[in-house]
């Protein structure tokens, strides 16, 4: 069993601000830090920690000290980095500003991301031979379309839709969703996706959920302290969130793909609404522990962590 996450990763540089600045204003900020990220790398270090199933990263990476750190750290966490990439380019860079209350601000630099716009031979392999194909739409379109067309008949091509900005447009969105196994997004991409197919996006979050659920096989919106909903077909489950004190929300989404993608590993390509919601429950569990540090990378759980909560929750 092997999860392949194929995506962006990123150094994170991090403000910490009193309140995310308004258009035009400067503030200064109380601390600042650097740290690993990028939506790819995020979840592939969250599918790794979930243990159980190793993680594959498909990305890239500039020729540079920041290309080698994330490397490094990626390797750390046990994940096989052979399609890992360096481009002729600066490694990605994410500038964030954190505030207070834990919101967060994003601003990214794609640099060598730009340059998973397809797959090399080697890159291919390593998704075929997975069992779950993870991506994020945080690298070029075509990158994303490859990664789901090398993968394996019977393994589950989950889509975190994140960014969604892209979606909007029309074609986009239905090329996009013709390939998907699992679609996984929040509700503000969840209506991006809407209006990106012809959609009216102020629909009731209900109505929404049909509509999109009825385009895929399987769909799961995260919906923040509201837990998630996930719909196979006409099946829906709710996922309750679990109590968490926010320091920072940076990776939050990504902690919970990241884990939803380990638990589905054995689940094949059409996960049922019953193992998508238990899949969904520990990325939620995992979430919220992530939520309650700060960082990206260095903010994501542990399988005994996570495990220690959905014990002491159920
Ligand atoms: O989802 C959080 C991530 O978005 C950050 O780590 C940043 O790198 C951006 O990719």
């Amino acid at each position: 069993m092997t999860v392949a996450v194929v995506g962006s990763v990123n150094m994170d540089v991090v403000a910490r601000v009193a309140r995310i600045p308004r258009p035009g204003e400067t503030l200064l900020a109380t601390g600042s830090s650097r740290g690993g990220g990028g939506k790819g790398a995020n979840q592939a270090v969250a599918a790794a920690r979930a243990g159980g199933v190793p993680a594959v990263f498909i990305g890239a990476v500039g020729a540079d000290g920041d290309g080698s750190a994330l490397r490094e750290a990626l390797i750390r966490d046990g994940i096989d980095v052979s399609g890992l990439a360096t481009a002729p380019l600066p490694t990605g860079v994410a500038l964030i500003s954190v505030s207070d209350d834990g919101e967060n601000a994003i601003v990214v630099v794609s640099g060598a991301n730009a340059a998973v716009d397809r797959l090399g031979d080697d890159q291919r392999a390593l998704v075929a031979a997975a069992d779950v194909v993870l991506a994020q739409l945080e690298i070029p379109l075509p990158g994303v379309l490859a990664a789901a067309e090398a993968r394996a008949d019977h393994a589950a091509f989950v889509l975190n839709a994140a960014p969604s900005g892209a979606l909007a447009a029309r074609d986009t969105a239905a090329r996009v969703l013709a390939v998907v196994d699992v679609l996984v997004v929040n509700e503000h991409e969840l209506r991006d996706i809407l209006r990106g197919t012809g959609g009216d996006a102020g629909h009731e979050l209900e109505a929404a959920v049909d509509a999109i659920a009825a385009r895929v096989p399987a769909l799961v919106v995260t919906l923040g302290a509201a837990g998630a909903v996930v719909a196979v077909g006409r099946e829906r489950r709710h996922v309750p969130a679990f109590p968490t004190q926010a320091v920072d929300t940076t990776a939050a989404g990504d902690t919970f793909c990241g884990v939803l993608a380990a638990r589905l590993s054995d689940a094949g390509r059409r996960p049922d609404a019953d193992v998508l919601a238990d899949a969904a429950r520990a990325g939620a569990a995992a979430a919220a522990l992530a939520v309650a540090r700060p960082g990206a990378q260095e903010a994501v759980p542990t399988a005994d962590e996570v495990a220690g909560l959905l014990e002491t929750a159920s």
